[in-house]
């Protein structure tokens, strides 16, 4: 029996047959496939992805918490100021107020040059004696400056009159209530800044020195600014300290603990004994305290924040800003701009003498 009937062969029924469950067998396996199997491979495929997609999101996240842990965005370095390691903590210099202030000393001049000195209650002789030299307010004829000695508060109350009455008397003083003591120098000189700021915004230059300097007021307002252009913005120079580093002896004048400063090296910064600027970097500079962490050496913390405005100090010859005492001699004062530890005869007499022999030298 077979059931392709009477009319073929044996041989070509069993071929036929064969045919048939070939091609049977094959639509079956592919209506089997066609129903299930894309839905299948589908989510098979699906999932697969999803699978990479979370690995892809989970190494996205492990990215941004290694971003977020380095401080690294594109390769981008920290800030400058983070690699010194002093964090953004506010300063404590907002909440000082003046206790004597000259306000209207700016209001019906615009000063070339503005000498924030700064002194210690006791100082009189040191006032006195710089008053009638280099830093008297007609030092240079022709040339409107303006003197002011910075002053924080005693804990003896005792020389509050005097001082009260020396400042009627000269209106050179000003006055915030800080503790007057070494670590608050940063203070004083953030007062003057600000002072410049805040009462004297127009003036040309200024300079922070202390009383123990001999200033060449002549020579600086004619020899250094007053050749520079009338739009100079961002000059700060003096005495460059350039790669200094953190002193951790504590025996040193300069010692900085670890605490204070963690950092490994300073910014580039001029010595406190005398640095001249524009006058809109005053602003600058008090804008740029409100966010660099107080440390007490004046002259690095302004290198701080000169650096976080990216101003960049001007090199002068180091023979015009000394930090040491340069033996007196009319001829060499004549062409140095500061001289270190001076007694206040001395700021009387080197003027003096100055004044009579600059011609001749
Ligand atoms: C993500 O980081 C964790 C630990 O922080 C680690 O266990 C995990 O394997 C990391 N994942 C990827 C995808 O790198
Ligand atoms: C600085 O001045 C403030 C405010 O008067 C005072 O509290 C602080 O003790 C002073 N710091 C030092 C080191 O004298
Ligand atoms: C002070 O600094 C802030 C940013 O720290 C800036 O937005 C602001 O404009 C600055 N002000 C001045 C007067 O420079």
């Amino acid at each position: 029996m077979n059931y392709c009937g009477g009319f073929l062969s044996p041989r070509e029924c069993t071929k036929r047959s064969l045919f048939l469950v070939f091609t049977i067998s094959f639509t079956a396996i592919y209506l089997i496939f066609y129903l299930y199997a894309p839905h299948h491979l589908a989510a098979l495929f699906k999932s697969d992805n999803l699978h990479k997609e979370s690995e892809k999101n989970l190494l996205k996240k492990n990215l941004t918490n290694f971003k977020q842990i380095s401080g690294k965005e594109n390769g981008e370095l920290p800030p400058e100021n983070e690699k010194s390691g002093n964090k953004a903590t506010p300063t404590p210099t907002q909440s000082f107020t003046f206790i004597i202030n000259e306000e209207e000393k700016c209001k019906d001049k615009t000063p070339f040059l503005v000498l924030l000195i700064s002194t210690t209650a006791a100082e009189l002789q040191h006032r006195r004696a710089i008053r009638e030299s280099w830093g008297s307010e007609a030092a240079v004829p022709g040339v409107d400056i303006v003197r002011l000695f910075m002053l924080g508060i005693e804990n003896k109350g005792a020389n509050k009159d005097v001082l009260l009455r020396e400042s009627n008397q000269y209106h050179d003083i000003i006055q915030q209530d800080f503790l007057d003591t070494y670590n608050n120098l940063t203070l004083k000189t953030l007062m003057g800044m600000r002072w410049v700021a805040s009462y004297c915004s127009g003036a040309r230059f200024a300079m922070k020195t202390d009383s123990d300097v001999f200033v060449n007021t002549m020579y600086l307002i004619e020899k250094l600014l007053r050749p520079l252009p009338p739009s100079t913005q961002n000059y700060f120079t003096g005495h460059l300290m350039k790669g200094h580093t953190p002193i951790r002896n504590k025996a040193s004048k300069w010692y900085i603990s670890e605490e204070e400063f963690p950092g490994k090296k300073y910014h580039p910064f001029c010595s406190g004994t005398g640095y001249v600027f524009s006058g809109d970097l005053a602003a600058k500079i008090v804008n740029a305290s409100l966010t660099i962490k107080y440390i007490h050496l004046e002259d690095v913390y302004i290198g701080f924040c000169l650096n976080a405005k990216g101003v960049e100090i001007v090199p002068l010859s180091y023979s015009l800003f000394n930090i040491h005492k340069v033996p007196f001699s009319p001829c060499m004062y004549n062409k140095i701009i500061t001289s270190h530890h001076i007694q206040p005869h001395e700021h009387i007499l080197y003027w003096e003498i100055l004044q009579e022999k600059k011609h001749t030298c």
